[in-house]
């Protein structure tokens, strides 16, 4: 019996610390080896490639109904596909509690929901959007045992949204139990003043979602988030942040010494509001919130990535399609800004776009990337070292990059259910040759090589990072 069921030859192999040219041998789904010439089994080439951990894709709704009651374009089939075809090889989705709804059945729907159609491997990050006392007591204490170790929580959206007292509740919770909060930080009742008075002024085309989720609002909202971490005495991780008004404030309860990380995505980086001032409802394909802000917000991004205030680059995948009773124009051609569904999608095009226009340009070394798009996330969330890296013992989830392979984005060759993507025509360099799932070619650089239910639920430990360094004021 051959030694290795699969040896990736001469390639060189990116971890989030180092550069080594070697071979990796998998053995049942694991790296078992890494060494200058490995024999004995069947072998991919990969001279002249980047070998890199698989993406982990922390940030995404799959098969989720959103707090509008729209459905996403993507089940566990397509997101799963898309995310393998750009090199991502788990993805961490949400279970979305709903108010009135138990958490432990918000659970079991969503695994119902993936069993049969995922090709890579999933966890869940929890939403929690009615902290009752039989939630916070008994449900998500055991949910976390049972590896459902962080949860999202929002300050906005009237469906979703807690009041301070409620997100107090919850990050005492975690605390005592060891989860990571995520939290979405805006402020509600400014984006609500906000946008009664522009629809007030007539002001109702997609491009006025900008004005309403002002960048102000998301930096109370984050400075709010730090504040009631800190009383705590908790980590808390601030998702999506979008420009330089968050960063600052997280840099600024990073510099106290508080545990605070943040995530940024792509649409920070390579959108602008400018996109949603188009024709019609066009520009509401590039709606999000928090939305994307300016050039000069987009640099203050890509400075927090290198320099480490933002830890985590995920897509924030959230498909509603621009056409159809889920989608952007559900509401009619006419329909105000706040009537659209709120997200982009970028599961595929995640990690092109930051290799290209990160680690080609300079801005980012191959390690970063790694850290960014894959190693930070499995810390964060309790997947490490199984997940985020290559070395012996993990499983064996690896993209195999091709630097130079030129792409142009177009939304007929993504594997997502989508009917636009918002980055149309846009240029990059480097794909993804082979994506590996556990040792198996579920991407082979042309198409998906999987079978629909061969990717597995990973239950979370207790993120490391989630554990406070410091007392709440209720322990000093
Ligand atoms: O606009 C966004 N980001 N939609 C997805 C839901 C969320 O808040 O992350
Ligand atoms: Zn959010
Ligand atoms: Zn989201």
């Amino acid at each position: 019996m051959d030694r290795f069921d699969l040896i990736i030859k001469g390639g060189t192999v990116v971890t989030s610390a180092d550069s080594v040219r070697c071979d990796i041998g998998i053995k049942d789904g694991v790296v078992t080896a890494l060494a200058g010439a490995l024999n004995g089994g069947e072998s991919i080439d990969a001279a002249g490639k980047l070998v890199m951990p698989g993406g982990i894709d922390s940030h995404c709704h799959i098969d989720q109904v959103s707090s509008g009651g729209l459905e996403t374009a993507d089940d566990f089939a397509s997101g799963s596909r898309s995310a393998a075809a750009g090199g991502t090889t788990t993805i961490i989705p949400f279970a979305a509690q709903h108010k009135g709804q138990s958490l432990r059945e918000v659970v079991a729907d969503y695994h119902r929901r993936a069993a049969g159609k995922a090709i890579i491997d999933y966890a869940f990050h929890l939403i929690i959007s009615d902290p009752t006392d039989a939630v916070l007591g008994q449900e998500f204490p055991a949910l976390i045992k049972d590896g459902y170790s962080s949860a999202k929580i929002y300050l906005t959206y009237d469906a979703l949204k807690l009041d301070d007292r409620q997100v107090l509740d919850v990050l005492a919770t975690a605390r005592r139990e060891g989860a990571m909060v995520m939290v979405h930080a805006e402020n509600h009742d400014v984006i609500q003043w906000l946008t009664e008075n522009l629809l007030l002024q007539g002001k109702s085309a997609p491009r006025y979602h900008a004005t309403a989720h002002a960048a102000a609002a998301e930096r109370e909202a984050t400075h709010r988030a730090i504040t009631l971490a800190e009383v705590v005495g908790v980590p808390v991780l601030i998702v999506h942040v979008s420009g330089r008004e968050a960063i600052e404030q997280i840099a600024w309860a990073q510099r106290k010494g508080l545990q605070v990380y943040g995530e940024t995505c792509p649409q920070y980086l390579f959108l602008t509001a400018d996109d949603m001032d188009r024709e019609g409802l066009e520009g509401a394909k590039y709606m999000c919130s928090p939305p994307p802000r300016d050039a000069a917000n987009q640099e203050h991004v890509w400075r927090g990535l290198e320099n480490g205030v933002l830890q985590v680059f995920s897509s924030d995948h959230a498909p509603y399609r621009f056409s159809g009773g889920d989608g952007k124009t559900a509401a009619g051609a006419n329909a105000p800004f706040s009537k659209i569904a709120n997200g982009v999608p970028g599961l595929e095009i995640r990690l092109p776009l930051l290799f290209s226009e990160g680690v080609r340009t300079g801005r980012l070394s191959l390690q970063k990337f790694v850290d960014l798009t894959a190693t930070r996330a499995a810390r964060l969330y309790g997947l490490y070292p199984r997940k985020g890296t290559i070395a012996v013992g993990s499983d064996a989830d690896i993209a195999i990059w091709d630097p130079e392979r030129q792409v142009t984005i177009s939304q007929n060759m993504l594997h997502d259910n989508m009917d636009y993507t918002p980055y149309e025509g846009r240029a990059v360099t480097g794909w993804p040759a082979v994506t590996l799932s556990r040792g198996e070619v579920v991407w082979n650089g042309t198409e998906i090589t999987a079978t629909p239910g061969r990717g597995l639920f990973l239950p979370c430990d207790l993120p490391e990072p989630a554990r406070p360094n410091r007392s709440g004021i209720l322990e000093t």
